[in-house]
């Protein structure tokens, strides 16, 4: 696992808590998937796999002018929407739902446990602080399932079983809503900071009563066919250690004591996704916090975990359904 950083500290059993959760997840994906189309342990399921352009703001101050942000320069990239479960269900089942970033040609000093030469990855979810905090909790409910997991938490956590209920949601489309980086990072050597991804578009999906199988697909595409999709890509510095803590994810940092700035605008061109090509990529592209330069650092146990288990879960579906990774 990675060497701490100053400000991080070791969860307890952390090694052996991931350990068990990639073996429970392996287990999981070979009873949902057949060798040959091996889906992800979670976010299975892309609701559209988007190419992005990613401008850097031209006016940020000295301090945030860091990794990717260090010039007014614009990224090509990748976004990939996904539902969380972890076998693709109906878009109409309320869901976590988790926007993913790739940025390609990015230069610069890169963290060891990246297998990517010039990516720098973002991943986020629609809650702002998910209830499952630790990696301890994280555990409870892959090693467990769901339903065992909430009935074994509801006498003594009930808010963990509340706050869970609430993160899921059937938004009207993927690009209608806020999405959260929940794991912090370092920006530099010196700055701790979380990520959000704030909708902008002109144009938002219409609500419906019912909800179909495909609904956020079709949505977006409708979206994408008209016009183009927009968000502002946030930084948010944390200012206070004691209320901002890094080893508990479960704690939304406070957005009025540590606001939010605008670093990049994220632009979805008008585009067909709904392709062959884009389905296939979808599933062969491998998101990771650890797909990121020396300066953007994921840290915290809950990262730490997730820079080690995502990239050998992709290098695993990789192997099972024999093919080579694909950048
Ligand atoms: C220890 C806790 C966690 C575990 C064990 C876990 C596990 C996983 C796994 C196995 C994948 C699929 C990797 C692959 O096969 O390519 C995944 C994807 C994903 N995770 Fe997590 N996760 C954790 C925490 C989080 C958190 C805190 C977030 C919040 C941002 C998050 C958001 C996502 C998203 C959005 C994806 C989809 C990425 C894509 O589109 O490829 N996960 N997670």
């Amino acid at each position: 696992m990675s060497t701490l950083t100053q400000y991080e500290t070791l969860e307890p059993d952390e090694d052996r808590l991931v350990a068990e959760m990639i073996e429970a997840m392996h287990h999981q994906q070979e009873q949902d998937f057949p060798p040959g189309a091996t889906g992800r342990a979670a976010h299975a399921k892309h609701t559209g796999l988007v190419k992005i352009a990613f401008a850097v703001e031209p006016s940020l101050p000295d301090h945030l002018r860091i990794g990717v942000f260090a010039e007014p320069r614009t990224y090509e990239g990748w976004l990939r929407f996904s539902s969380g479960n972890g076998k693709p269900q109906s878009d109409g089942v309320k869901d976590l739902r988790g926007a993913a970033i790739k940025l390609h040609d990015v230069p610069g000093d890169r963290i060891p446990e990246s297998d990517e030469p010039t990516t720098q990855d973002f991943i986020l979810l629609n809650t702002p602080a998910i209830p499952l905090g630790t990696v301890k909790l994280f555990h409870g409910v892959i090693t467990l399932g769901q339903a065992k997991f909430a009935a074994k938490m509801l006498p003594t956590h009930p808010h963990v079983v509340a706050g869970l209920a609430k993160a899921v949601i059937t938004p009207t489309s993927p690009a209608d809503i806020p999405y959260w980086s929940n794991t912090a990072s370092l920006l530099g050597p010196d700055l701790v900071v979380k990520y959000v991804l704030l909708p902008t578009s002109a144009y938002t999906s219409p609500k419906r009563e019912k909800h179909d199988d495909y609904y956020l697909s079709d949505h977006l595409q409708e979206h994408l066919s008209q016009t183009e999709a927009t968000f502002d890509f946030m930084v948010q510095v944390r200012t206070d250690p004691d209320t901002m803590p890094v080893e508990d994810i479960a704690v939304r940092w406070d957005e009025e004591k540590a606001p939010l700035v605008k670093v990049a605008t994220v632009t979805i061109a008008q585009q067909d996704f709904r392709t062959a090509e884009r389905n296939r990529l979808a599933e062969e592209l491998t998101f990771s916090i650890a797909h990121a330069l020396k300066d953007h650092r994921p840290i915290g146990a809950v990262a730490r975990a997730r820079m080690h288990i995502y990239g050998g879960m992709a290098a695993w579906r990789q192997q099972r359904d024999q093919r080579t990774k694909t950048i």
